[in-house]
């Protein structure tokens, strides 16, 4: 009888020789929380959403507090805008006192040692829900975007953003945003850029949360956001991203571009985050709550998986479930 000359099972056997031959280990520190936040006072449930809110001012400082105690690096945050603050231009963007900036303030004061990531993309302010100015046929107008982001970007350092992050994808605004910093005296703040993000059919809930899904209708973003079917094109977007001065670069979704995220890793060794959208998450939900999937199990190997592939952080809705539950287990 022919025996195996390997038995790679023999470093399966026991718990401690997996533990000590594990490759890729899960902490808290890897997790960044993406926040909803709202005008109104208190929570707001999202119905594609299990599990996530909308939040005011007063309520993100609990969830910043209870990321703070979990020894999560850092919150993302994404404002809400009331219909009537919405508008073409989308001057509410950079209004010093809107609501992205007085959460930007708010955390700061309480949590200084918190790190506050804030989106700079005008959807959430624009009454047609793109992320960019529009011409009279509805094209996303690149140029005069990013004067608008610029702006906008501006307004999110001054109220103290650790790291902005444009996730609007027009071509040369991270070069742009990073001279108006520097020349604004912003030398510190940190640019995630989302460099490789797809036009994808994953973003649905998140639209339905900041409210942009009723305002676009059945428009949609393919001409600026990649092609679900391209991979060279992201390591061109990502090459640019980091030539223009970005910090960190990002692809977006997480699980279905995961070969993406190893091919930016491995070509520019770059801070390389991953967003697990809002789809991701509503999968996971959805079936944990059939009781068709273990919800705790598969959500930690979701979020390993993706670092496995290379990221270096992911943005995750379950990241306090996440972050809880590393720490029971360790
Ligand atoms: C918009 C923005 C989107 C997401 C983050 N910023 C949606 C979009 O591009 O339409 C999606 C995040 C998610 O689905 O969780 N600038």
């Amino acid at each position: 009888m022919a025996y195996p000359d390997t038995r790679l099972r023999r470093m399966r056997r026991d718990d401690f020789s997996r533990r000590l031959m594990r490759e890729t280990v899960l902490t808290a520190d890897d997790l960044i929380y993406p926040v909803f936040v709202h005008e109104p006072a208190g929570r707001e449930a999202i119905a594609s959403m299990p599990g996530v809110a909308r939040v005011s001012v007063e309520e993100l400082l609990r969830v910043a507090e209870a990321a703070s105690e979990l020894r999560i690096p850092a919150l993302a945050l994404f404002p809400v805008t009331a219909p009537e603050a919405k508008s073409r231009d989308a001057a509410a963007a950079w209004d010093d006192d809107g609501l992205a900036q007085r959460a930007v303030r708010a955390i700061k004061q309480r949590f200084p040692q918190l790190g506050v990531i804030t989106d700079v993309a005008l959807d959430p302010y624009t009454t047609h829900g793109q992320d960019g100015l529009v011409d009279d046929d509805g094209y996303v107008m690149n140029d005069a975007t990013v004067e608008a982001l610029v702006r906008q970007a501006l307004s999110h350092a001054r109220a103290g953003a650790d790291v902005v992050a444009p996730s609007d994808m027009m071509d040369g605004r991270i070069g742009a945003i990073r001279d108006a910093l520097e020349s604004d005296a912003h030398v510190h703040t940190r640019i995630l850029a989302y460099s490789a993000k797809y036009a994808s059919a994953f973003y649905g809930p998140f639209r339905d949360a900041v409210g942009s899904a009723s305002a676009l209708g059945k428009a949609d973003k393919k001409t600026y956001q990649m092609d679900p079917a391209n991979a060279a094109e992201a390591l061109r977007e990502v090459e640019l991203d980091l030539a223009e001065g970005a910090d960190m670069v990002m692809v977006k979704p997480g699980l279905p571009y995961l070969d993406i995220v190893r091919q930016v890793k491995d070509a520019f060794g770059a801070p390389t985050f991953v967003y697990q959208v809002s789809g991701e998450y509503a999968m996971l939900k959805a079936a944990a709550q059939n009781g068709w999937l273990d919800e705790r199990a598969c959500t930690l190997e979701a979020l390993t998986s993706i670092k496995r592939a290379g990221a270096d952080a992911v943005l995750t809705y379950a990241a306090l479930d996440a972050a809880r539950w590393l720490k029971d287990a360790g």
